[in-house]
């Protein structure tokens, strides 16, 4: 997105909950008080290791889920509270989902001409099957595949052309927003690109919206204008994508960036890393005060105690962790401060 383009909100997600009632009468947290805005033609990439809740959050955004609590404005429409299901159905006509497993997500039941035509045909939007026929094959084109597809199988194709019929049915309805669920994570390295690509192309051709997930850093790097950093069903950074890269802050982002491998081998043996011990916590018990806490290396007193308040530290730059907390100087924080100094100036 060009930086000179005025930011305009497409979505805003205001303190959004989502519980599950699991066994025992547990409720797992997966999604517990986020909120951040996502500005119109913007990549906005979403990550986090696996579990931490990204999932859920797009699927609670798109509705597959019911949120528990929060809200959810669309181009100015609050979409979180209670839906008729039309309305539900109006908002796939501007949100569509592109998913992870191109095999899971295709039914292998049906022609690829059928799958694609399925929301031309609950949205209404073919006029005769004539139509109908020459929009599928114009979406087949515009993701890189041609109309002789159109009669066939999804098991046919391989998993970087799936992916692609997989894009060419969320736009068939010509939306505004597409939510991708880590959408190149089960391709051949080779095939990410090219799918990367596509999505880039569309969104300057259709000024899309992308919420991209993914749970490694470098995986959205070049593609995201910002970037959100989730761990246990918590949001702890967003800022830029350069920003986030360049300046991290919180430690969960430190870590995750000390685990992409450099490539210039003098400073990967030399650079300061911050390693994570154990394992991610369950969502069912989480840890009190700052969930990261029974993991960060400079954890204090005050984290077990009271959550850290998501705020923004400098401009469009957010954290949520003591470290960073409003009116703690970045000297007075000393010893985790020192640290993370010596992190970012060992880059
Ligand atoms: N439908 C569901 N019912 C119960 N628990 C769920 C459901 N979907 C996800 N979860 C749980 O919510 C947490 C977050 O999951 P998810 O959003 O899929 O994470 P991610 O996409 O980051 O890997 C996990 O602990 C997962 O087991
Ligand atoms: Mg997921």
């Amino acid at each position: 997105m060009a930086e000179k383009e005025k930011k305009e909100k497409l979505l805003e997600i205001k303190h959004l909950k989502k519980y599950f009632k699991v066994a025992h009468k547990d409720v797992l947290k997966a999604v517990d008080d986020i909120s951040f805005d996502i500005y119109k033609g913007e990549t906005f990439g979403l990550v986090g290791e696996s579990g931490c809740g990204k999932s859920t959050t797009g699927r609670t955004i798109i509705r597959l889920y019911e949120p528990t609590s929060g809200d959810v404005v669309f181009a100015g429409e609050a979409i979180g509270g209670k839906l008729s299901h039309r309305a539900k159905r109006d908002l796939t006509s501007k949100m569509q989902m592109i998913f992870q497993d191109p095999y899971a997500s295709l039914n292998p039941r049906m022609m690829v001409k059928d799958i694609i035509a399925e929301g031309l045909n609950i949205h209404h939007l073919a006029k005769s099957p004539k139509e109908r026929l020459q929009r599928v094959f114009d979406l087949l084109e515009t993701v890189g595949l041609n109309r002789e597809h159109a009669n066939r199988y999804p098991h046919e194709f391989s998993g970087g052309q799936r992916q692609r019929i997989g894009i060419a049915r969320a736009l068939a309805v010509d939306p505004e927003f597409i939510i991708a669920d880590e959408p190149i994570s089960a391709l051949d390295v080779s095939i990410q690109a090219q799918v990367v690509n596509l999505l880039q192309k569309l969104q300057e051709e259709q000024g899309l919206t992308y919420l991209f997930i993914a749970h490694d850093l470098s995986m959205v790097k070049h593609i995201s204008d910002r970037v959100g950093v989730m761990y246990l069903g918590n949001m702890v950074e967003l800022a830029s994508s350069d920003e986030v890269y360049d300046h991290p802050l919180h430690p969960y982002t430190q870590a995750l960036l000390s685990a992409i491998p450099v490539a210039d081998p003098k400073v990967e043996r030399t650079r300061e890393r911050v390693i994570l011990q154990g394992e991610v916590p369950s969502p069912i018990n989480p840890p009190s005060g700052c969930r990261f806490r029974t993991r960060c290396p400079f954890a204090m007193d005050i984290c077990a105690k009271v959550r850290p308040k998501w705020h923004e530290v400098e401009k469009g730059h957010w954290v949520a962790c003591h470290l960073h907390d409003e009116g703690v100087s970045k000297d007075a924080a000393s010893q985790p401060a020192e640290a993370n100094n010596k992190i970012a100036a060992k880059k």
